[in-house]
Protein backbone atom coordinates (compact mmCIF):
# COMPACT_ATOMS: atom_id res chain seq x y z
CA UNK A 1 0.00 0.00 0.00
CA UNK A 2 1.34 3.73 -0.94
CA UNK A 3 2.86 5.92 1.77
CA UNK A 4 -0.21 7.77 1.91
CA UNK A 5 -3.04 5.02 2.41
CA UNK A 6 -0.59 2.98 5.04
CA UNK A 7 -2.46 1.83 7.98
CA UNK A 8 -5.45 4.27 7.04
CA UNK A 9 -8.50 2.97 8.54
CA UNK A 10 -11.26 3.76 5.69
CA UNK A 11 -15.29 4.15 5.55
CA UNK A 12 -15.87 1.41 3.55
CA UNK A 13 -14.46 -1.03 6.19
CA UNK A 14 -16.28 -0.13 8.87
CA UNK A 15 -19.61 -1.34 10.08
CA UNK A 16 -22.04 1.14 10.15
CA UNK A 17 -25.11 -0.64 10.30
CA UNK A 18 -27.54 0.63 12.69
CA UNK A 19 -24.60 3.24 14.38
CA UNK A 20 -24.89 6.79 14.39
CA UNK A 21 -21.88 8.09 12.58
CA UNK A 22 -19.89 11.24 12.99
CA UNK A 23 -19.07 12.94 9.78
CA UNK A 24 -16.26 15.74 9.64
CA UNK A 25 -17.14 17.15 6.42
CA UNK A 26 -15.27 20.72 4.74
CA UNK A 27 -18.52 23.25 4.07
CA UNK A 28 -16.31 25.90 4.19
CA UNK A 29 -17.63 27.58 0.72
CA UNK A 30 -17.81 30.70 -0.58
CA UNK A 31 -20.80 32.64 0.45
CA UNK A 32 -22.40 36.07 -0.58
CA UNK A 33 -25.63 37.60 0.91
CA UNK A 34 -26.59 34.43 2.06
CA UNK A 35 -26.47 32.73 -1.20
CA UNK A 36 -23.75 29.81 -1.55
CA UNK A 37 -21.19 30.52 -4.19
CA UNK A 38 -19.50 27.33 -5.36
CA UNK A 39 -21.28 24.10 -4.03
CA UNK A 40 -18.11 22.13 -4.89
CA UNK A 41 -17.05 20.86 -1.52
CA UNK A 42 -20.92 20.15 -0.95
CA UNK A 43 -21.06 18.03 -3.85
CA UNK A 44 -17.81 16.27 -3.28
CA UNK A 45 -19.16 15.27 0.41
CA UNK A 46 -22.32 13.36 -1.03
CA UNK A 47 -20.00 9.58 -1.77
CA UNK A 48 -20.24 8.85 1.83
CA UNK A 49 -22.91 10.85 3.25
CA UNK A 50 -24.61 8.54 0.83
CA UNK A 51 -22.87 5.40 1.53
CA UNK A 52 -23.25 5.69 5.39
CA UNK A 53 -27.16 6.27 4.63
CA UNK A 54 -27.25 2.73 2.74
CA UNK A 55 -25.14 1.05 5.13
CA UNK A 56 -27.83 1.28 7.52
CA UNK A 57 -26.43 4.09 9.65
CA UNK A 58 -27.45 7.57 10.96
CA UNK A 59 -25.55 10.83 10.27
CA UNK A 60 -24.43 13.60 11.90
CA UNK A 61 -22.56 16.04 9.74
CA UNK A 62 -20.31 19.00 11.38
CA UNK A 63 -18.03 21.62 9.55
CA UNK A 64 -16.75 25.22 9.83
CA UNK A 65 -17.71 28.57 7.39
CA UNK A 66 -14.91 30.84 7.86
CA UNK A 67 -13.71 32.50 10.60
CA UNK A 68 -15.61 33.50 13.39
CA UNK A 69 -13.45 32.86 16.07
CA UNK A 70 -15.55 31.87 18.93
CA UNK A 71 -17.75 34.13 18.00
CA UNK A 72 -21.94 33.15 17.13
CA UNK A 73 -21.79 35.31 13.30
CA UNK A 74 -25.33 34.99 11.99
CA UNK A 75 -23.98 35.35 8.23
CA UNK A 76 -21.70 32.18 8.59
CA UNK A 77 -24.86 30.09 9.98
CA UNK A 78 -24.63 26.61 8.08
CA UNK A 79 -28.15 26.77 7.52
CA UNK A 80 -28.24 27.57 3.90
CA UNK A 81 -25.83 24.67 3.14
CA UNK A 82 -27.84 21.95 5.46
CA UNK A 83 -30.67 22.98 3.29
CA UNK A 84 -29.13 22.33 -0.01
CA UNK A 85 -27.57 19.36 1.79
CA UNK A 86 -31.60 18.31 2.09
CA UNK A 87 -32.25 18.77 -1.34
CA UNK A 88 -29.27 17.24 -2.34
CA UNK A 89 -29.62 14.45 -0.54
CA UNK A 90 -33.69 14.18 -0.62
CA UNK A 91 -33.84 13.83 3.16
CA UNK A 92 -35.05 15.75 6.03
CA UNK A 93 -32.43 17.94 7.96
CA UNK A 94 -32.23 18.57 11.94
CA UNK A 95 -29.82 21.61 12.24
CA UNK A 96 -28.86 22.02 15.76
CA UNK A 97 -28.02 25.10 16.88
CA UNK A 98 -27.18 24.67 20.65
CA UNK A 99 -24.28 23.09 21.18
CA UNK A 100 -25.82 21.02 24.39
CA UNK A 101 -26.35 17.95 26.27
CA UNK A 102 -29.77 17.11 24.59
CA UNK A 103 -28.16 16.94 21.29
CA UNK A 104 -27.47 12.79 20.99
CA UNK A 105 -30.85 11.70 22.51
CA UNK A 106 -32.34 14.21 19.98
CA UNK A 107 -30.17 12.09 17.14
CA UNK A 108 -31.66 9.07 18.77
CA UNK A 109 -35.02 10.03 18.98
CA UNK A 110 -35.00 11.45 15.18
CA UNK A 111 -36.33 8.87 12.59
CA UNK A 112 -33.47 7.15 10.99
CA UNK A 113 -33.47 8.96 7.45
CA UNK A 114 -32.80 12.33 9.02
CA UNK A 115 -29.59 13.84 8.57
CA UNK A 116 -28.26 16.07 11.39
CA UNK A 117 -26.26 18.91 11.16
CA UNK A 118 -24.73 20.80 13.56
CA UNK A 119 -24.24 24.67 13.68
CA UNK A 120 -20.60 25.95 12.45
CA UNK A 121 -18.36 24.06 15.25
CA UNK A 122 -16.09 26.98 14.97
CA UNK A 123 -18.85 29.14 16.49
CA UNK A 124 -16.79 27.86 19.71
CA UNK A 125 -13.59 28.72 20.73
CA UNK A 126 -12.94 25.72 22.04
CA UNK A 127 -13.12 24.25 17.94
CA UNK A 128 -9.68 25.60 16.90
CA UNK A 129 -7.80 25.73 20.17
CA UNK A 130 -8.79 21.52 20.14
CA UNK A 131 -10.33 21.68 23.56
CA UNK A 132 -10.49 18.29 24.67
CA UNK A 133 -14.08 18.87 26.65
CA UNK A 134 -15.28 20.17 23.54
CA UNK A 135 -13.58 16.94 21.14
CA UNK A 136 -15.49 14.67 24.30
CA UNK A 137 -18.67 16.52 23.91
CA UNK A 138 -18.24 15.98 19.60
CA UNK A 139 -17.56 12.22 20.01
CA UNK A 140 -21.01 11.78 22.09
CA UNK A 141 -22.73 12.65 19.36
CA UNK A 142 -21.41 9.69 17.63
CA UNK A 143 -20.26 6.15 17.58
CA UNK A 144 -18.09 6.26 14.96
CA UNK A 145 -16.05 8.89 13.22
CA UNK A 146 -15.51 9.84 9.87
CA UNK A 147 -13.17 12.52 8.45
CA UNK A 148 -14.04 13.38 4.92
CA UNK A 149 -13.09 17.15 5.32
CA UNK A 150 -9.76 16.86 3.03
CA UNK A 151 -9.70 20.88 2.99
CA UNK A 152 -8.98 20.32 6.62
CA UNK A 153 -6.66 17.86 7.13
CA UNK A 154 -4.23 20.41 8.00
CA UNK A 155 -5.96 22.06 11.01
CA UNK A 156 -5.36 20.16 14.36
CA UNK A 157 -8.89 21.39 15.69
CA UNK A 158 -11.38 19.34 17.71
CA UNK A 159 -13.71 18.28 15.06
CA UNK A 160 -10.56 16.84 12.96
CA UNK A 161 -8.15 15.54 15.33
CA UNK A 162 -9.85 15.88 18.75
CA UNK A 163 -12.74 13.29 18.23
CA UNK A 164 -10.18 11.04 16.59
CA UNK A 165 -9.16 10.37 19.97
CA UNK A 166 -12.43 9.28 21.63
CA UNK A 167 -13.93 7.32 18.40
CA UNK A 168 -13.29 4.52 15.64
CA UNK A 169 -11.92 6.69 13.18
CA UNK A 170 -11.84 6.26 9.58
CA UNK A 171 -11.16 8.02 6.13
CA UNK A 172 -14.31 8.96 4.11
CA UNK A 173 -14.19 9.10 0.63
CA UNK A 174 -13.47 12.48 -0.95
CA UNK A 175 -10.17 11.79 1.72
CA UNK A 176 -9.31 8.50 0.06
CA UNK A 177 -9.84 10.28 -3.54
CA UNK A 178 -7.85 13.49 -2.94
CA UNK A 179 -4.58 10.72 -1.55
CA UNK A 180 -5.29 8.95 -4.97
CA UNK A 181 -4.95 11.92 -7.24
CA UNK A 182 -2.29 13.67 -5.12
CA UNK A 183 0.03 10.78 -4.22
CA UNK A 184 1.93 10.61 -7.98
CA UNK A 185 3.50 13.55 -7.25
CA UNK A 186 4.40 13.17 -3.35
CA UNK A 187 5.77 9.75 -4.41
CA UNK A 188 6.90 9.51 -7.97
CA UNK A 189 6.53 12.29 -10.26
CA UNK A 190 6.68 11.96 -14.05
CA UNK A 191 9.50 13.91 -14.54
CA UNK A 192 10.34 17.40 -15.56
CA UNK A 193 7.79 18.40 -12.25
CA UNK A 194 7.17 22.09 -13.04
CA UNK A 195 5.58 23.71 -10.40
CA UNK A 196 3.35 26.76 -10.73
CA UNK A 197 3.28 29.37 -7.98
CA UNK A 198 0.68 32.43 -7.79
CA UNK A 199 -1.58 34.28 -5.94
CA UNK A 200 -1.89 37.94 -4.03
CA UNK A 201 1.20 37.06 -1.38
CA UNK A 202 4.75 36.13 -1.32
CA UNK A 203 4.39 35.54 2.40
CA UNK A 204 1.96 32.93 2.05
CA UNK A 205 3.74 30.90 -1.01
CA UNK A 206 7.77 31.30 0.40
CA UNK A 207 7.68 28.51 2.29
CA UNK A 208 5.81 26.48 -0.09
CA UNK A 209 8.76 27.56 -2.52
CA UNK A 210 11.73 26.72 0.08
CA UNK A 211 9.84 23.26 0.20
CA UNK A 212 9.26 22.63 -3.17
CA UNK A 213 12.69 22.97 -4.30
CA UNK A 214 13.27 20.20 -2.96
CA UNK A 215 10.91 17.76 -5.14
CA UNK A 216 10.02 19.95 -7.93
CA UNK A 217 12.69 20.38 -10.74
CA UNK A 218 11.64 24.11 -12.43
CA UNK A 219 9.08 27.13 -10.83
CA UNK A 220 7.15 29.38 -12.80
CA UNK A 221 5.82 32.17 -10.60
CA UNK A 222 3.54 34.73 -11.28
CA UNK A 223 0.65 36.40 -9.64
CA UNK A 224 1.07 38.94 -6.59
CA UNK A 225 3.97 36.88 -5.46
CA UNK A 226 5.63 37.41 -8.37
CA UNK A 227 6.57 40.96 -7.62
CA UNK A 228 8.61 40.66 -4.51
CA UNK A 229 10.51 38.31 -6.59
CA UNK A 230 11.04 40.75 -8.87
CA UNK A 231 12.27 43.71 -6.89
CA UNK A 232 14.80 40.66 -4.90
CA UNK A 233 16.63 40.81 -8.04
CA UNK A 234 16.49 44.32 -8.87
CA UNK A 235 13.89 44.82 -11.08
CA UNK A 236 11.49 48.03 -10.02
CA UNK A 237 7.91 47.02 -10.64
CA UNK A 238 5.80 50.57 -10.73
CA UNK A 239 3.44 50.18 -8.04
CA UNK A 240 3.01 46.34 -7.91
CA UNK A 241 2.38 45.45 -4.77
CA UNK A 242 6.33 44.16 -3.12
CA UNK A 243 6.74 42.90 0.29
CA UNK A 244 9.57 44.60 1.55
CA UNK A 245 10.35 42.73 4.35
CA UNK A 246 10.93 39.63 2.63
CA UNK A 247 13.38 40.73 0.56
CA UNK A 248 16.23 39.13 2.24
CA UNK A 249 14.52 35.68 2.51
CA UNK A 250 13.31 35.65 -1.04
CA UNK A 251 17.04 35.99 -1.94
CA UNK A 252 17.95 33.11 -0.03
CA UNK A 253 15.08 31.18 -1.74
CA UNK A 254 16.52 31.82 -5.11
CA UNK A 255 19.97 31.23 -3.94
CA UNK A 256 19.09 28.05 -2.77
CA UNK A 257 16.74 26.94 -6.01
CA UNK A 258 19.93 27.57 -7.81
CA UNK A 259 22.16 25.19 -5.59
CA UNK A 260 19.69 22.74 -6.39
CA UNK A 261 19.70 22.82 -10.21
CA UNK A 262 16.14 24.21 -9.87
CA UNK A 263 15.18 26.62 -12.53
CA UNK A 264 13.13 29.54 -11.12
CA UNK A 265 11.09 31.18 -14.13
CA UNK A 266 9.63 35.02 -13.33
CA UNK A 267 7.24 36.64 -15.29
CA UNK A 268 9.16 38.97 -18.44
CA UNK A 269 5.79 40.81 -19.54
CA UNK A 270 2.70 41.87 -17.50
CA UNK A 271 -0.77 43.23 -18.20
CA UNK A 272 -0.50 47.03 -16.53
CA UNK A 273 -3.26 49.73 -15.24
CA UNK A 274 -2.82 52.19 -12.80
CA UNK A 275 -5.62 50.73 -10.54
CA UNK A 276 -7.94 47.65 -10.61
CA UNK A 277 -11.13 50.06 -11.96
CA UNK A 278 -9.28 51.24 -14.83
CA UNK A 279 -8.89 48.01 -17.09
CA UNK A 280 -9.68 49.87 -20.01
CA UNK A 281 -6.28 51.50 -19.89
CA UNK A 282 -4.85 48.30 -19.05
CA UNK A 283 -1.27 48.11 -21.31
CA UNK A 284 1.09 45.37 -21.55
CA UNK A 285 4.76 46.47 -20.49
CA UNK A 286 8.12 44.15 -20.17
CA UNK A 287 8.83 43.99 -16.35
CA UNK A 288 11.62 46.23 -16.24
CA UNK A 289 9.50 49.10 -18.14
CA UNK A 290 7.04 49.32 -15.97
CA UNK A 291 5.55 52.90 -15.39
CA UNK A 292 5.94 54.13 -12.21
CA UNK A 293 2.51 54.65 -11.38
CA UNK A 294 1.37 51.27 -12.66
CA UNK A 295 0.53 48.29 -11.65
CA UNK A 296 0.80 44.48 -12.81
CA UNK A 297 -2.20 42.89 -12.51
CA UNK A 298 -1.16 39.45 -14.78
CA UNK A 299 1.19 38.07 -16.82
CA UNK A 300 1.84 39.03 -20.24
CA UNK A 301 1.76 37.14 -23.26
CA UNK A 302 5.12 36.94 -23.93
CA UNK A 303 5.29 35.21 -20.15
CA UNK A 304 2.19 32.98 -21.02
CA UNK A 305 4.43 31.78 -24.01
CA UNK A 306 7.36 30.84 -21.61
CA UNK A 307 5.26 29.06 -19.37
CA UNK A 308 3.51 27.14 -21.61
CA UNK A 309 6.35 25.96 -23.16
CA UNK A 310 7.74 24.87 -20.19
CA UNK A 311 4.37 22.97 -18.96
CA UNK A 312 4.39 21.71 -22.77
CA UNK A 313 7.38 19.96 -22.33
CA UNK A 314 6.74 18.95 -18.09
CA UNK A 315 5.58 15.19 -16.54
CA UNK A 316 3.75 16.51 -13.85
CA UNK A 317 2.64 19.88 -13.39
CA UNK A 318 0.99 21.03 -10.02
CA UNK A 319 -0.50 24.82 -10.07
CA UNK A 320 -1.59 26.82 -7.21
CA UNK A 321 -2.62 30.77 -7.10
CA UNK A 322 -3.80 32.48 -9.90
CA UNK A 323 -1.81 34.85 -12.39
CA UNK A 324 -2.88 37.45 -11.48
CA UNK A 325 -6.81 39.29 -11.52
CA UNK A 326 -8.87 36.77 -13.47
CA UNK A 327 -12.25 37.69 -12.80
CA UNK A 328 -12.20 40.92 -14.86
CA UNK A 329 -11.57 39.91 -18.91
CA UNK A 330 -9.43 42.87 -19.27
CA UNK A 331 -6.58 41.36 -17.00
CA UNK A 332 -7.79 37.42 -17.38
CA UNK A 333 -5.80 36.26 -20.28
CA UNK A 334 -2.39 35.44 -18.50
CA UNK A 335 -4.34 33.50 -16.27
CA UNK A 336 -6.36 31.89 -18.53
CA UNK A 337 -3.65 31.28 -21.30
CA UNK A 338 -1.94 29.49 -18.35
CA UNK A 339 -5.13 27.38 -17.65
CA UNK A 340 -5.17 26.48 -21.60
CA UNK A 341 -1.69 25.55 -21.18
CA UNK A 342 -2.36 22.78 -18.40
CA UNK A 343 -5.38 21.87 -20.38
CA UNK A 344 -3.49 20.87 -23.60
CA UNK A 345 -0.30 20.05 -22.09
CA UNK A 346 -0.19 15.77 -21.55
CA UNK A 347 1.33 16.23 -17.98
CA UNK A 348 -0.28 14.81 -14.98
CA UNK A 349 -2.10 18.32 -14.20
CA UNK A 350 -2.90 19.13 -10.68
CA UNK A 351 -4.42 22.50 -9.48
CA UNK A 352 -4.77 23.56 -6.03
CA UNK A 353 -7.88 24.09 -4.15
CA UNK A 354 -9.86 27.41 -3.46
CA UNK A 355 -8.92 30.40 -6.00
CA UNK A 356 -7.14 28.44 -8.65
CA UNK A 357 -9.78 25.86 -9.21
CA UNK A 358 -12.15 28.11 -9.59
CA UNK A 359 -10.09 30.22 -12.65
CA UNK A 360 -9.82 27.14 -13.96
CA UNK A 361 -14.09 25.97 -13.50
CA UNK A 362 -14.67 29.95 -14.70
CA UNK A 363 -12.52 29.08 -18.01
CA UNK A 364 -14.50 25.96 -18.86
CA UNK A 365 -11.14 24.12 -18.40
CA UNK A 366 -11.79 22.02 -15.15
CA UNK A 367 -12.57 18.78 -17.02
CA UNK A 368 -8.98 18.76 -18.58
CA UNK A 369 -7.28 18.70 -15.43
CA UNK A 370 -5.93 15.50 -14.36
CA UNK A 371 -7.10 16.81 -10.56
CA UNK A 372 -8.85 19.93 -9.27
CA UNK A 373 -8.45 19.29 -5.31
CA UNK A 374 -11.03 20.89 -3.09
CA UNK A 375 -7.94 21.78 -0.95
CA UNK A 376 -6.04 24.78 -1.38
CA UNK A 377 -4.10 24.96 2.10
CA UNK A 378 -4.11 20.93 2.91
CA UNK A 379 -3.15 19.92 -0.89
CA UNK A 380 -0.13 22.45 -0.89
CA UNK A 381 0.59 20.92 1.97
CA UNK A 382 0.72 17.43 1.67
CA UNK A 383 2.41 18.07 -1.55
CA UNK A 384 5.45 20.24 0.08
CA UNK A 385 5.98 17.09 2.64
CA UNK A 386 4.03 18.76 5.27
CA UNK A 387 2.47 16.48 7.88
CA UNK A 388 -1.44 16.74 8.22
CA UNK A 389 -2.48 16.10 11.57
CA UNK A 390 -6.07 14.91 11.00
CA UNK A 391 -4.98 12.78 8.62
CA UNK A 392 -2.45 11.25 10.66
CA UNK A 393 -5.28 10.42 13.02
CA UNK A 394 -6.94 7.87 11.24
CA UNK A 395 -4.09 5.73 11.03
CA UNK A 396 -4.14 2.30 12.91
CA UNK A 397 -1.48 2.93 15.62
C1 LIG B 1 -9.93 25.93 3.46
O1 LIG B 1 -10.83 26.54 2.88
O2 LIG B 1 -8.74 25.95 3.07
C2 LIG B 1 -10.30 25.07 4.63
O3 LIG B 1 -11.66 25.05 4.84
C3 LIG B 1 -9.56 25.48 5.88
O4 LIG B 1 -9.99 26.76 6.28
P1 LIG B 1 -9.10 27.62 7.27
O5 LIG B 1 -7.89 28.08 6.49
O6 LIG B 1 -9.96 28.74 7.74
O7 LIG B 1 -8.67 26.71 8.39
Amino acid sequence: MSGAFAGLRRVQDAQVEGQVVAVRVDYNVPMADGQIGDDTRIQASLPTLRLLRERGAKVVVFSHLGRPEGKVVPELSLRPIADLLGELLEAPIILHTEHEEDVRPHIDEAADEAIHVLENVRFHPEETANESPFARWLSSLGDLFVNDAFATLHRAHASTVGVADHLPAYAGLLVQKELEALSPLVEEPKRPYVAVIGGKKAKSKLGPLRDLIRTVDEILVGGGVAYTLLEALGVHVGTSPVEHALLDEVEEVLANAGERGVTVLLPSDVVTAEAPEAASEAEIFAVDEIPPERSGFNIGPETVARFAERIAGAGSVLWTGPMGMYEDPAFASGTRGLAEAMAATDAYTVVGGGETGDAVSSFGLAESMSHISTGGGASLALLRGRRLPALEALRES
